[in-house]
């Protein structure tokens, strides 16, 4: 039978590329994957130092990084994992497995070296890392608070706003068996209930739901919650948790509930001054119409040239004021009752206009009509609408110091059944800061004994018992557009005011 050199045999058949060198680093033997590895003759490798070859460097390495000196030293083998590049700048891994060959004394002949490209694995190994990394990254920064616990209620991981809203620390909860004492009492068994069961987001999750937990002080604490059970090869392995406290939307839903109560208080207050201010300005009504019917015949009565003609005009001209005044009031608190008649808008206007035509104010402004030539219908109360005008026109006057002009236009759109007015003046303009607040009543930027406040807010009311609406279109130190949108009457509409 034919002798085999076994020892050769098995050196060549290793797998890997594979040396072995004398304790003094000299490669005397090297396997054809090596040799193939390498590009290099066998005659160009032995007898040379590992470094030569390796490293294509004269100087041998560092000790520090020499698996050999190892292997040497501990008379053991040694795996160690060394990176490179590539010719193509790609990284290369290595599993270098470095064995001592011992002679009978137990010292060190040879070391046999392998050489084991793991790159592949390595790098799926660094993906699977960062991807582990990343998904912890997620979870750890979540600002809900996520509990896993085993099937058992060991808790097996926590986040960071976990460990606040529970108040448990790493140290303390992690692997202790606490999911149960985290509820009230039956609460874990009533989520577990939950989550087998198809009625609350399908088997094996439990969709939001609101519960309390206890911290490790005992306070108990609303959340909201939802659950699902994670499975591994169909078996239930753990449980997940996610939590939100829901204190600061509990405390906002107080103070909203607060701020309402008080709103409602305020309103109601409104509403009995209004009442109030409606009962003093009827009463007032009718002494001012008597004033006004005798001091208007006074003035007859008087001479061209009578010192108190001055005063009695005056008088005339408050009274007149004072009467303005009662009736926004009136309309304010709607107390006057709602007619409902047919008009065309444009009419309401020229009978506004009409009415303000020997009006102080009016006096060095020019008023540009830009009527609509279409019926621009309108069902409601005509002397309302006229009272909205009047404010509307007043208040564009006061805004108009010296000459200045003011711009009536109406228009409709028919398909979307609605009426324009626009009134647009020269005046100063509105500041961006009062906008908010000019439909408030009361509110006014006028001195004391000009303006009263109701003149926007009775406008806003009326338009709005037309169901209509009111905006300022826009404003700028060179003037203000008002702009009120009310409904087209239709004729089939006969639905109430
Ligand atoms: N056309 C306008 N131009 C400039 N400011 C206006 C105009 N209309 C209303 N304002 C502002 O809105 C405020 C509220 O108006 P209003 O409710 O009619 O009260 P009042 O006229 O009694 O002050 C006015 O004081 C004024 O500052
Ligand atoms: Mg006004």
């Amino acid at each position: 039978m034919k002798k085999i050199d076994w020892h050769k045999k098995l050196f060549e058949s290793l797998s890997f590329p594979t040396l072995i060198l004398t304790p003094d680093m000299t490669i005397v033997a090297a396997n054809k994957r090596f040799l193939k590895k390498y590009s290099q003759g066998k005659e160009k490798i032995i007898g040379k130092k590992c470094h030569n070859i390796l490293y294509q460097s004269e100087d041998p390495c560092p000790e520090s990084s020499c698996p050999f000196l190892k292997v040497l030293h501990n008379k053991d083998a040694t795996s160690s994992l060394k990176k490179t590049t590539g010719a193509d700048g790609a990284e290369i891994y290595e599993d270098r497995v470095c064995s001592p060959i011992l002679n009978n004394n137990g010292d060190v002949d040879y070391i046999i070296a392998s050489f084991r490209d793991i790159t592949k694995t390595k790098l799926l190994e660094i993906e699977l890392q960062k991807t582990s990394e990343f998904l912890e990254n997620i979870i750890a920064s979540s600002a809900s608070a996520i509990l896993v616990a085993d099937m058992k209620g060991v808790i097996l991981r926590m986040n960071e706003s976990a460990r606040k809203l529970f108040g448990y620390t790493d140290k303390v909860a992690i692997g202790a068996s606490i999911a149960e004492y985290l509820y009230t009492p039956g609460g874990a068994r009533s989520i577990m209930k939950k989550l087998r069961s198809p009625d609350y987001g399908g088997v094996g999750k439990l969709y939001t739901t609101e519960m309390t937990i206890i911290t490790s002080s005992g306070e108990e604490i609303p959340v909201e919650m939802t659950a699902s059970i994670i499975y591994q090869d169909g078996k239930e392995v753990a449980t997940m948790g996610i939590y939100n406290d829901l204190r600061p939307k509990i405390e906002i839903e107080k103070k909203l509930k607060e701020a309402e109560q008080i709103k409602l208080e305020q309103s109601n207050k409104m509403a009995s001054l209004g009442q109030l201010a409606a009962g003093v300005a009827h009463e007032i009504n009718n002494p001012l119409s008597g004033i006004l019917i005798d001091a208007s015949l006074i003035l007859e009565e008087l001479d061209e040239d009578s010192n108190i003609k001055n005063d009695m005009q005056n008088i005339i001209a408050d009274t007149h004021r004072c009467k303005d005044i009662v009736k926004n009031l009136l309309a304010y608190s709607r107390q006057t009752e709602m007619k409902r008649e047919l008009f065309n808008i444009n009419d309401v206007i020229e009978q506004t206009l009409s009415f303000l035509s020997h009006h102080a104010l009016l006096q060095n402004i020019t008023i540009n009509r830009e009527f609509s030539a279409s019926m621009l219908m309108c069902e409601g109360d005509k002397n309302q609408l006229v009272q909205a005008f009047t404010n509307i026109i007043i208040n564009a006057a006061h805004a108009i110091t010296g000459k200045g002009d003011i711009t009536i236009c109406t228009r409709r759109d028919k398909p979307k059944g609605k009426i324009y007015i626009e009134f647009r003046d020269t005046g100063c303009g509105i500041p961006e800061a009062i906008l908010p607040r000019i439909f408030d009543h009361f509110f006014t930027t006028k001195e004391e004994g000009k303006g009263t406040g109701l003149g926007l807010g009775t406008v806003k009311s009326i338009v709005q018992k037309h169901r209509g609406k009111i905006k300022v279109k826009e404003t700028s130190p060179k003037g203000t557009t008002f702009l009120i949108e009310l409904p087209l009457f239709k004729v089939t509409e006969n639905a109430p005011l």
